[in-house]
């Protein structure tokens, strides 16, 4: 019988370093969301103003410009970039970018359910980013600024011309708030509540560039549009006039004002440490927590092959010590499973596995939410863990 390393000394203080819902912000309680504005319609003025302050302090903490409009619309992310996609796709060809997991879903999107006849799809391998250099942007170009599930993100923005003619869709859900975002450069940008700020799940933001609006009052589609993805009505001309009441607060339907009262929270919290800069640093930390440890550890790699590509949210590993490559994919997968399993009986980890699309592996939220020094504290269970498998498996062979 193999001997069972010793475990650590020290337990993470708080043990959620899921890739979503993400860990809510240190000191969070339930208590701190008493004041909410519940039992009560969210379109009497006192709700609609919740949701305006909602939409004001994200637009303050990301440096939203002012003629952009930012919004709060349904079913999340994936309900505020497909809102964008239904509405304003069609009118020029698409360039969908796809690197991992959700990448692939709005290729699937353009391709089977909006039927577009014109989507050339730039993909690349779980790891890598495609060429960012050979891109046509007099072409609508979507892409997702961390992909969550591979945990490669865009370098920057440098890629993307101030000049083009096409616009620029940006999934950015598990990077905003933790990675820069070059306004200039995106026409359209969404992300949710429950990723870097820890905030609940379902309600979407949606931050439209002024050629986004124009887009939206100049091309009106030739496709159903559910009414909970409309933006537009016809103004006493006949022409598409966007909704600006949506920008103002005045949701497309009913907002869950808990929620609302969540996201205020954590924009608050996000406020006093210092807004946008303290906010990128904590994932810049946490992520660096990771990679030091990864640096130094022989069996594990980052997934992202090129360091400038790595995520400061979504950090994704793979292992490559032999003892664990010549096993056959799904003996790896596996394993994986096994060692997070490990972590979750010891009460010292929480849903650090790999996707379920992705490579085998772990996949360890560090956004904003997220303490540098639980992730150090994490990695020496991880080691423990690792060990552990290890030993299980020589015991079985
Ligand atoms: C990059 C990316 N896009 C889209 C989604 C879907 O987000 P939601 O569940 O908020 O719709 C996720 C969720 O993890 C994601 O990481």
């Amino acid at each position: 019988m193999t001997e069972l390393p010793q475990r650590p000394a020290q337990r993470p203080a708080r043990t959620h370093f899921s890739s979503g819902p993400c860990s809510k912000r240190p000191g969070w309680s339930l208590e701190n969301l008493s004041n909410a504005f519940l039992g009560r319609s969210h379109r009497a003025s006192d709700g609609k103003a919740r949701l305006k302050q909602a939409i004001d302090l994200t637009r303050d903490i990301l440096g939203i410009p002012d003629d952009y409009l930012c919004g709060i619309v349904p079913a999340s992310d994936t309900g505020a970039f497909e809102l964008a996609m239904w509405s304003m796709l069609g009118e020029r060809g698409v360039t969908a970018l796809a690197w991992e997991s959700f990448g692939k879903g709005w290729v699937t999107d353009a391709q089977k359910q909006l039927k577009l006849n014109d989507v050339d799809v730039v993909e690349a391998a779980y790891g890598d980013l495609p060429d960012l250099s050979a891109i046509d942007f007099s072409r609508d170009i979507l892409f997702t600024a961390n992909g969550t599930t591979s945990g490669v993100r865009i370098p920057n923005y440098d890629w993307i011309p101030a000049d083009r003619e096409g616009l620029t869709f940006a999934d950015s859900t598990s990077a905003a708030f933790a990675q820069p975002i070059e306004w200039p450069k995106v026409d359209v940008l969404t992300f949710s509540w429950q990723k870097v700020m820890g905030g609940e799940a379902a309600h979407g933001m949606l931050i439209l560039s002024p050629r986004a609006v124009e887009r939206l009052e100049r091309y009106v589609p030739d496709r159903p549009i559910p009414k909970i993805f409309r933006l537009t009505k016809v103004g006493p001309t006949n022409a598409s006039k966007v909704d600006h009441a949506i920008f103002q607060g005045a949701t497309i339907n009913t907002p869950s004002m808990l929620c609302v009262e969540d996201y205020l929270d954590t924009l608050q919290w996000g406020q006093e440490i210092g807004g946008l800069p303290a906010l990128m640093a904590r994932a810049d930390a946490g992520a660096k927590a990771i990679n030091d440890w990864v640096d130094a550890t022989p069996w594990i790699a980052n997934l992202a092959n090129d360091p400038a590509t790595r995520s400061n949210t979504s950090v994704c590993l793979k292992l490559v010590a032999p003892e664990v490559t010549q096993l056959s994919a799904a003996d790896q997968a596996t394993f994986c499973k096994a060692l997070v399993k490990r972590l979750e009986t010891e009460a010292v980890a929480y849903d650090i596995d790999a996707y379920r699309d992705a490579p085998p592996g772990l996949r360890i939220w560090t956004g904003a939410t997220v303490d540098a020094d639980d992730l150090t504290i994490l990695t020496d269970w991880i080691d423990w863990a690792y060990q552990a498998q290890l030993a299980d498996l020589a015991s079985a062979a």
